[in-house]
């Protein structure tokens, strides 16, 4: 052996230790804190300048959300495929979840993705969610959290409030940023040629989560003749559970809704009406949107909502009794309901809930008298017993039966 290459062998330990060494360094420069500068430098650049924090409710209720394991189904993160942006929206940006550590972003989707939860449902949909998931879900695996509740979706503990709290934040920071902090983002982020990128951009909607409702929006034209069949078994499966089997707004999960599903027995409706109702649902209440259902399904589930309603003998009304409902109506109601009874008054900014449409929903006299005498709990329709004299109250009832418009 030539002296050179003995040296080169005892000093062979030394070139290993000092490549392994080295290799390690870089590894963790590339693997550990390269990408995170990265992140970082994205997240600073694109995020809002001030992007909104989480209230201290919020923040517990995202505790909440950890210890009682719902990250093990539900994930919150949107991913740049169109199956995801289809259901759920605009694929999540990175300084979206600048605030959230440890990270409850999630890996398994056994219940659908809660990234853009905030608006899509109501606040007593959440409760009574929460209570029983079954009693608005017929066949969800949904585990219950009675726990969190007194007794009844009626009385949630602090602890339920805010973990919905919480669920209502989520995706607010982003849609709060609105367009300005959508192109604030594209243009910190200088990838025109960057494809994925460009996807998080141009997704047809932040929120496109089929079920949340929206207080406006045009509606597909609804055949009148739906299969009626197939309109029972979607009904069946997707809607007795509040709106009971017969239509009569009593399944399982009608008692802790406010306000309570429409009784569809006590009411005719328009094709119109229906399909605008299945199809942007009613904002403010616990009706969800039917967007993820074919227009033919709409179609049936309209002819099968139009079945409940039991044509009754409405009494004959003498004209006078006319004319004083429509001096009441006039003086009392038209502010909201609009002078045409469309829902349109001109106090309808202020409500949180939309005056129901008598043009294209007719409620019975018994039902009318019923929303009359009691107030519909849960939206600004108070009672006018003490306001009202009977003989008005009567009047004024058959009087909105006269808006409805059979072929508006
Ligand atoms: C065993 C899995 C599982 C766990 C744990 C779980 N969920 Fe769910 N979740 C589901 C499934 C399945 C659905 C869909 C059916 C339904 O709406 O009940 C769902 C639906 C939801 C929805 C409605 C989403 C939408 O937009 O339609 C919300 C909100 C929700 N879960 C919140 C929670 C919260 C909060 C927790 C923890 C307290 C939790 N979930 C725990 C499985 C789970
Ligand atoms: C989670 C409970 C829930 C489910 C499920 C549900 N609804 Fe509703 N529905 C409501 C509530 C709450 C209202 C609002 C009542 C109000 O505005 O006073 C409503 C209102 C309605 C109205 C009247 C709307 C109007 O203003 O004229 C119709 C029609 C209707 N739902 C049909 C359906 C159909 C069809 C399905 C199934 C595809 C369904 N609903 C599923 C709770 C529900
Ligand atoms: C402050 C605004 C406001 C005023 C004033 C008002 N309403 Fe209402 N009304 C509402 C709201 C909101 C609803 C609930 C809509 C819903 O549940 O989706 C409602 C519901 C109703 C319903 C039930 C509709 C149904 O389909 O079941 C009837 C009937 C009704 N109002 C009649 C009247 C009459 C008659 C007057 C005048 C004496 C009147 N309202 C005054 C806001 C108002």
């Amino acid at each position: 052996m030539s002296r050179d290459a003995g040296r080169f062998l005892r000093m062979s330990y030394v070139v290993a230790s000092v490549a392994g060494v080295a290799f390690f360094v870089m590894s963790v420069a590339l693997l550990g804190i390269w990408p995170g500068h990265v992140l970082e430098d994205e997240t600073r650049t694109m995020s809002p300048e001030h992007p909104l924090g989480l209230t201290v409710s919020e923040q517990r209720g995202r505790v909440i959300y950890g210890r009682e394991g719902c990250a093990y189904c539900h994930t919150q993160q949107i991913r740049y495929l169109h199956a995801d942006m289809a259901r759920f929206g605009s694929p999540t940006l990175a300084w979206e979840t600048r605030f959230d550590y440890p990270h409850l972003w999630g890996t398994r989707r056994i219940g659908p993705d809660l990234a853009r939860e905030g608006s899509t449902h109501s606040e007593d949909w959440h409760f009574a969610h929460l209570y029983a998931p079954r009693t608005l879900m017929a066949d969800s695996v949904m585990p219950a959290y009675p726990s969190l509740f007194d007794g009844s979706p009626d009385r949630p503990r602090q602890e339920a409030r805010d973990l919905v709290a919480y669920l209502d934040s989520l995706g607010r920071a982003r849609e709060l940023a609105g367009p300005e902090g959508e192109a604030h983002a594209r243009t910190a982020c200088q990838c025109p040629d960057d494809e994925m990128a460009q996807m998080a951009f141009h997704a047809t909607a932040l929120n496109a989560n089929p079920a949340r409702p929206r207080r406006q929006g045009a509606a597909p034209k609804l055949a009148p003749a739906g299969n009626l069949g197939r309109g029972q078994q979607l009904y069946a499966h997707n809607c007795a559970s509040c709106h009971g089997a017969r239509g009569e707004a009593d399944g399982p999960g009608a008692a802790a809704l406010h306000p309570r599903p429409a009784n569809l027995a006590g009411h005719e409706y328009t094709v119109d009406r229906l399909g605008y109702v299945l199809w942007n649902g009613v904002a403010g209440t616990a009706m969800q949107a039917w967007r993820d259902l074919p227009t033919q399904d709409l179609a049936a589930l309209a002819r099968a909502v139009g079945g409940f309603y039991v044509a009754q003998q409405q009494p004959t009304v003498p004209v006078d009794l006319l004319d004083l409902g429509a001096r009441v109506y006039k003086a009392n109601c038209a502010q909201c309901h609009g002078d045409a009874g469309a829902g349109d008054g001109s106090a309808v900014g202020e409500l949180r809930i939309t005056p129901a449409d008598f043009r294209g929903a007719r409620p019975s006299v018994a039902e009318s008298l019923r929303a009359l005498r009691n107030g519909v709990e849960g939206t600004q329709m108070a009672p006018w017993t003490g306001r009202l004299s009977e003989a008005e109250l009567s009047a004024v009832a058959y009087y909105v039966r006269g808006f409805y418009q059979e072929r508006p």
